[in-house]
């Protein structure tokens, strides 16, 4: 028998409204996971500060992927509905955009996807110097990112260091070996091309901590390298493959990735300069211990050798130095926080329970985080699959208890956003940007696209007749 005094159960809103902050991998993925929910009919914003999706698919895979890329016809499709999803770019959350309290009153839920894009420091002496940057800048730069259009990296001396044995490392390896003219058949702007073209770069150091056994790289990134043409792959490894790398003073594992890495690198200990016009250089055992210059600018990097002890780097004081132009430290990347939400500092990620924000292990209402800036800045592009749709299970699993949006009118935001002066790029304008990037790809010749750089640019051409 139900008593008169019992609590009415919660409902769940009729049309829960969910706003997505981010629209790269995790966050179109959250927003398709939401579209395919049978639980009930959600409306979904995707909002991001570019006015372009993919985050880093577009940003950050880099531009010679060509096939990577291809994954955004699959993170495209819940905007083909046309209505139950739409696309709000160019709308900054947070910080100089929209504050977060306004957008949840006119949401049920926010699910944050807005990744890690701050780039870790070394933490020694010279890294302040002109021509030393982080991964995460200097990929913008040759991916178009707005952001990144003014950077005008260093490329005029003949070094180049790149720290890190991570798939970004090779990733910057390869782009600064490669030719000009493979590069001209990618989307690289016509700016990152020019660049390219007068690249005086003959040498790129990669400058790895640990041993081969130890490194993060995939053998399909590894080979890639190696299939360069006009490309010399030198192993500096001190006679480690040679001996063996099951050593157990090595302490990593050797799974049949990591084999598969030894057997390539192995293979490669016998190679030496030859004619090619490029080389790059595997250094093991290696950490950047200050950089050096003149006038500002970075010339050297002076490293010391390291061994292996209890699976712990040691350095043993003994130092060599590379001749370099340009440093770029593929050293992994941090989230930033998010004013209002609960941030761990240490591992730079928003903290949650599955995709629950929580401060203090109580979930906060309504705070949902999919991506990089839930587990950190690990995993392709894939993996943010599994994790949004955890994220979202969560989310449906809460309808009953999500906030109240004050707002009940779903274009109400419209007049938010014109309040706080930001203008919002809708799918129709992506799309016309998207076409004038394929335009430009025509015309250059063999590119499937050539991207717009620079935000005026990009709103322009987003606000040109509109496709539709
Ligand atoms: C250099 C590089 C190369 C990579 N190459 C590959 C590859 O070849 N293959 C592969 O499988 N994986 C690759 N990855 C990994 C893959 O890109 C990531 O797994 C994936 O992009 C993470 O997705 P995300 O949605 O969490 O973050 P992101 O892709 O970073 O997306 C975050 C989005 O949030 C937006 N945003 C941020 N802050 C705000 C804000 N305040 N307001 C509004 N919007 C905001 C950003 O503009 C961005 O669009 C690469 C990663 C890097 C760094
Ligand atoms: N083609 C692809 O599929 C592709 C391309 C690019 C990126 N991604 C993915 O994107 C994610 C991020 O890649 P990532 O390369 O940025 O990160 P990562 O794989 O985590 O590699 C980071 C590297 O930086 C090194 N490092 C960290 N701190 C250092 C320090 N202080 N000094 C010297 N070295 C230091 C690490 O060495 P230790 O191991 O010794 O800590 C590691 O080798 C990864 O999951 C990657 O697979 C995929």
């Amino acid at each position: 028998m139900t008593s008169s005094l019992s609590p009415t159960p919660p409902v769940p809103p009729e049309r829960p409204r969910v706003a997505v902050i981010g629209a790269g991998p995790s966050g179109l993925y959250a927003a398709a996971a939401l579209l395919a929910s049978d639980v009930t009919p959600v409306d979904v914003d995707v909002i991001d500060r570019l006015p372009a999706p993919y985050g880093l698919v577009r940003y950050g895979v880099a531009p010679d992927h060509v096939k990577m890329k291809s994954v955004i016809r699959v993170l495209q499709r819940p905007f083909a509905d046309g209505s139950r999803v739409r696309f709000l770019g160019n709308v900054t959350v947070g910080e100089g955009g929209i504050p977060l309290d306004v957008l949840r009153e006119h949401y049920h839920a926010v699910i944050h996807a807005t990744g890690s894009s701050l780039d870790r420091d070394l933490g020694i002496p010279g890294e302040e110097l002109a021509g030393s940057h982080g991964s995460g800048a200097f990929v913008s730069w040759y991916c178009g990112h707005p952001d990144a259009t003014l950077l005008n990296p260093l490329l005029d001396a003949e070094g180049v260091v790149v720290v890190g044995a991570g798939n970004v490392a090779l990733d910057i390896a390869r782009v600064l070996a490669r030719g000009h003219a493979e590069m001209a058949a990618t989307d690289v702007p016509d700016h990152v091309l020019a660049a390219l073209e007068r690249s005086a770069v003959r040498d790129v150091h990669v400058v790895i901590r640990r041993g081969p056994q130890h490194v993060r790289f995939t053998p399909a990134e590894l080979r890639q390298i190696g299939d360069l043409d006009d490309v010399d792959v030198l192993v500096h490894d001190d006679g480690i493959l040679e001996a063996g790398v099951e050593d157990p003073a090595g302490g990593g594992n050797t799974d049949r990735r990591q084999r598969q890495n030894i057997e390539m690198l192995t293979s490669w200990t016998s190679n030496v300069a030859g004619t090619a016009s490029r080389r790059i250089h595997l250094h093991f055992l290696r950490s950047p211990v200050r950089l050096e210059g003149s006038d500002g600018r970075v010339e050297r990097v002076v490293v010391q050798r390291n061994v292996i002890r209890d699976g712990r780097v040691v350095g043993t004081g003994e130092e060599e130095t590379y001749d370099a132009g340009l440093v770029v430290r593929a050293i992994g990347y941090s989230g930033e926080p998010i004013p209002g939400l609960p941030f761990d500092e240490e591992n730079g990620v928003v903290p949650s329970d599955g995709g629950r924000v929580v401060r203090d292990a109580v979930p906060v209402p309504g705070a949902y985080v999919t991506g990089w800036i839930k587990r950190g800045p690990t995993g392709v592009i894939g993996t943010n699959k599994h994790d949004a749709i955890e994220t979202v299970e969560k989310l449906l699993e809460d309808l009953a208890t999500l906030p109240e949006a004050r707002r009940a009118d779903r274009d109400a935001i419209f007049d938010r956003f014109a309040e706080y002066g930001v203008e919002p790029v809708t799918w129709d304008d992506w799309l016309n940007l998207d076409a004038e990037e394929i335009r430009l790809g025509e015309a250059r010749g063999g590119a499937e696209r050539v991207k717009v750089a620079g935000l005026d640019a990009m709103l322009d051409a987003c606000r040109a007749t509109s496709v539709g």
